[in-house]
């Protein structure tokens, strides 16, 4: 039966071109199922055999048995080719290019206020000071009154304090943990307290209505105005150097007495004048003095036997002149840009 030889060659030429061009692998399951799926073209021709005569049914059955195995090997070698070929493009997607530069890894840093004030507290406490910490939120008493600014007193005005409700208000300086401090202690005390501080300023570069600031309070038998001058001056040949030297002016807290605001030399030009110290060659840097009797009374100390020192120096200005930054308001901004520097 010729037609039958026929139909095996087309269906072979058929079958070879579509394999070919399966361009996936559903594509090429579909062309298999037409063919040698059960009811496949294929397939058929090997389910109709019977009819063949017997006499051509060996040759046609060799064909349509030769045709199926074509078929499958081709299916066979298409599927593996559609398969590589997918692999490859995926791989193409995720391949890396090693030639492109590299991602530098996002990497934080210490805010410079935490780096001067880290700096300021390990010197003062290789000099034998301790940690001493008290509330943002204070109350007249602790940060005026024991102190020796009582309501009247004009002083308070040049605090500019945030009030809040209830008597209270945002601590306006770090010496109201010295009131806290000598409370709750008795003497001797030796201590630093740093923190921040709030003043009802109008921010321009050198003001900020938050600020930071290290207090530092020495009490004990017999401390002498020479002890205060040591001890700043050890402080400030540790912190900016070996030539560092300081000045002592006559100045006024109502908490201390005498009283006196220091100078640093200017760590830029070392007192040859420039323009950071504005042609001094003096940087002011703290405050201090020996801690007035009426102080003491207000917390229960012996003012006839105990005698001692307080300082308070800006931590902001300081960190302002070690790192030469001229806008204050940059500590609070979180500007990456700024603080990636550091
Ligand atoms: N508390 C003072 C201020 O903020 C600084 C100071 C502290 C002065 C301790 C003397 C003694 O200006």
């Amino acid at each position: 039966m010729a037609g039958y030889l026929e139909k095996i060659e087309e269906l072979a030429g058929q079958a070879r071109q579509q394999i070919a061009r399966a361009v996936s692998l559903e594509q090429l399951e579909q062309w298999r199922l037409n063919l040698l799926g059960r009811k496949g073209q294929v397939t058929a021709i090997l389910h109709d055999l019977g009819q063949v005569s017997p006499g051509e049914r060996p040759l046609v059955g060799k064909q349509a048995n030769e045709l199926k195995n074509e078929i499958g090997r081709l299916l066979e070698e298409r599927r593996a080719a559609l398969e590589k070929e997918q692999l490859e493009r995926a791989a193409a997607r995720s391949a890396i290019d090693v030639t492109l530069p590299g991602l530098r890894p996002w990497t934080g840093s210490i805010h410079p206020l935490n780096r001067t004030l880290s700096r300021v507290n390990e010197v003062l406490y290789s000099m034998g000071f301790s940690l001493a910490e008290g509330p943002e939120i204070e109350d007249e008493f602790h940060n005026f009154d024991a102190l020796n600014t009582p309501a009247d007193h004009p002083a308070r005005d040049e605090h500019d304090t945030f009030f809040l409700e209830g008597g209270l208000l945002l601590r306006s300086h770090t010496s109201p943990v010295q009131i806290r401090h000598m409370q709750a202690n008795p003497p001797p005390v030796r201590i630093i307290a740093p923190g921040r501080v709030f003043r009802r300023d109008t921010p321009d570069a050198t003001h900020s209505p938050i600020f930071h600031q290290v207090e530092g309070l020495y009490v004990d038998e017999n401390v002498t105005f020479g002890d205060l001058k040591y001890t700043l001056e050890q402080f400030a040949l540790r912190l900016f150097g070996p030539d560092t030297t300081l000045r002592f002016r006559p100045s006024f807290f109502p908490f201390t007495e005498p009283s006196a605001e220091v100078d640093c030399s200017c760590i830029f030009c070392k007192r040859k004048g420039c323009r950071i110290c504005k042609g001094s060659g003096w940087l002011e840097i703290l405050g201090c003095g020996m801690v007035d009797p009426s102080v003491f009374e207000a917390v229960g100390y012996d003012p006839e036997r105990w005698t001692g020192f307080a300082f308070g120096m800006g931590i902001d200005r300081i960190c302002l002149l070690v790192h030469s930054i001229d806008d204050i308001r940059l500590f609070l901004e979180s500007d990456t840009g700024f603080l990636s520097q550091f």
